[in-house]
């Protein structure tokens, strides 16, 4: 079983990712095949509304979201994880979103299967961390990602979302969410 982890946060070894860390290594131990995905680390455009993908059903946009896309294609399950920037999710995460366009062409427009051999709906979680402890905090993130769970044939199958987590690295103090964050990584494999 293949495994993606995408973290859109821009900073290293921040909440996000050390949470993505747990979860890396909860479905690493369950024997699944992980990949970590920094999108900071990648050259990622913002979508350029051509809408060229919306009759090929490929983005035209030579950037290194072409190496993602055939990852995108290929696995069976996805742990995104994302900070809450402005009540949404960072630049990183949405230009990576937009440019998942392609899909949204194939399954609406152009009818196509692009998940071939493999069994739909794959799985998808969504991790997150935010700086204060607003009450709809992960609300526009949600819907965010559930659009591009949709939109990539996965069904949304949980969560873990902490509130009031902002300096550097602080979620350690918080060992019971690294660990819940560990155990949803390793129920995606099942
Ligand atoms: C540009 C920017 C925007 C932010 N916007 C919000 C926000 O709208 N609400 C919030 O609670 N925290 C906000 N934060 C705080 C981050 O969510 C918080 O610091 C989080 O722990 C960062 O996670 P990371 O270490 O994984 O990057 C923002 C931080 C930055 C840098």
């Amino acid at each position: 079983m293949k495994v993606l982890v995408i973290s859109c946060s821009p900073r290293k070894d921040g909440n996000t990712e050390l949470l993505l860390k747990e979860a890396f290594k909860g479905a690493s131990d369950a024997k699944a095949d992980v990949e970590f995905l920094r999108l900071q680390d990648f050259r990622i455009h913002p979508c350029l509304e051509c809408l060229l993908c919306h009759k090929a059903g490929e983005c035209v946009v030579n950037d290194d979201m072409q190496m993602l896309y055939p990852k995108l294609i290929s696995m069976d399950a996805i742990i995104f994880g994302s900070p809450i920037f402005f009540m949404s999710i960072p630049a990183q995460g949405k230009a990576f979103i937009d440019r998942c366009q392609p899909f949204w062409a194939m399954k609406y427009l152009l009818k196509r299967e692009f998940v071939p051999g493999k069994r739909i709906p794959r799985k998808g979680v969504f991790i997150s961390v935010g700086g204060t402890k607003l009450t709809y905090l992960f609300s526009g993130a949600i819907k965010v990602v559930k659009s591009l769970f949709k939109v990539l044939e996965v069904d949304y199958k949980g969560e873990l979302l902490l509130k009031g987590i902002d300096q550097k690295g602080e979620i350690l103090k918080y060992p019971d969410a690294l660990k819940l964050s560990y155990e949803l990584g390793a129920k995606i494999t099942k």
